[in-house]
């Protein structure tokens, strides 16, 4: 039961989680209703960053052999085994499956869902655009990819938003700097989303990312100033992924405490790096 009478999603049903070896290292919050508290700070030596590339890559991995596989007619839940056998066939731990209590090993938002969509046997179909968000976790850190995937048919202005929610994600990138604010990456993302007329999700946001999933530091993805205001620094690591909608920026929670949707049911796109911040600006730690 994938969609209402007027096209818009619906929640499906949810199968078993699927199973992790148990030779591969688990993060430290599986089983626990929340993560311990992070007390480290965003900065990684040159060791750790070569090991969230590692993992980021895993990440990156599982995302092409979605693309590779996705078809119209494949549920959402398929996806998500797709993910979860790349990550753990290689020796990684897909870090969503026991996060604060998710059931699945990435997140699936198709159309109107602008994030946390959880896998289940919704239908993918012609015309669709689908978000897919993996994050492996490998030698104790953590890396965190996202994006998006067209199906056949889609029109040209959701074509449109993708592309250009990709170029915000680049041109957020561009904004990192040592010695600025992260908020002037929202602001580059926000001055070129406005352009076009296009929401800006607010509420969710960008995060450090490396020895924790979520480590505390906020990475927003409008112009925020004079809040958000953590320098950057070399070394740093965080994850930015701006989401835009054709529609509003504002959104309603599924009764799963997971799937946030646009307000409006305004299509969304979304994508994802990890990067880390250099002495001349960011590098990518989520390439395949
Ligand atoms: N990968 C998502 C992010 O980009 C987080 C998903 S948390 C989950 O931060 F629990 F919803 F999976
Ligand atoms: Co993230
Ligand atoms: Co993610």
């Amino acid at each position: 039961m994938p969609k209402d009478s007027n096209g818009q999603i619906i929640p499906g049903t949810l199968s078993a989680a699927l199973a992790v070896a148990p030779g591969i290292r688990r993060p430290e919050y599986v089983g626990k209703a929340a993560p311990s508290p992070y007390e480290g700070d965003n900065v990684y030596d040159t060791d750790a960053i070569e090991r969230i590339r590692n993992a980021g890559r895993i990440a990156s991995g599982a995302l092409d052999a979605v693309g590779a596989a996705l078809r119209p007619g494949m549920t959402t839940a398929e996806v998500d085994a797709i993910g979860h056998d790349y990550v753990t066939s290689h020796g990684a731990y897909p870090s969503t499956l026991g996060y604060r209590g998710y059931p699945k090993s990435s997140c699936t938002s198709l159309n109107e869902i602008i994030c946390h969509g959880i896998p289940d046997d919704t239908v993918i179909e012609d015309g669709d655009i689908l978000n897919v968000d993996i994050t492996a976790f490998l030698e104790g850190v953590h890396g965190d990819t996202n994006r998006m995937f067209m199906l056949p048919g889609v029109s040209q202005d959701v074509s449109d938003l993708v592309e250009r929610t990709e170029e915000s994600l680049r041109r957020g990138m561009k904004a990192v700097a040592p010695g600025r604010q992260v908020n002037v990456i929202g602001r580059a993302i926000e001055s070129y989303a406005k352009r076009f007329g296009y929401g800006v999700v607010r509420d969710f946001t960008g995060h450090g990312v490396g020895t924790n999933f979520h480590s505390g530091l906020i990475i927003p993805h409008y112009d925020s100033a004079p809040q958000y205001d953590d320098i950057m620094e070399v070394g740093m690591v965080f994850t930015i992924e701006p989401m835009l909608t054709l529609g509003t920026h504002e959104w309603n929670m599924w009764d799963d405490n997971w799937t946030v949707v646009t307000k409006d049911a305004s299509w969304t796109a979304q994508f994802e790096h990890t990067i880390v911040v250099t002495e001349t600006g960011a590098e990518i730690l989520t390439l395949s």
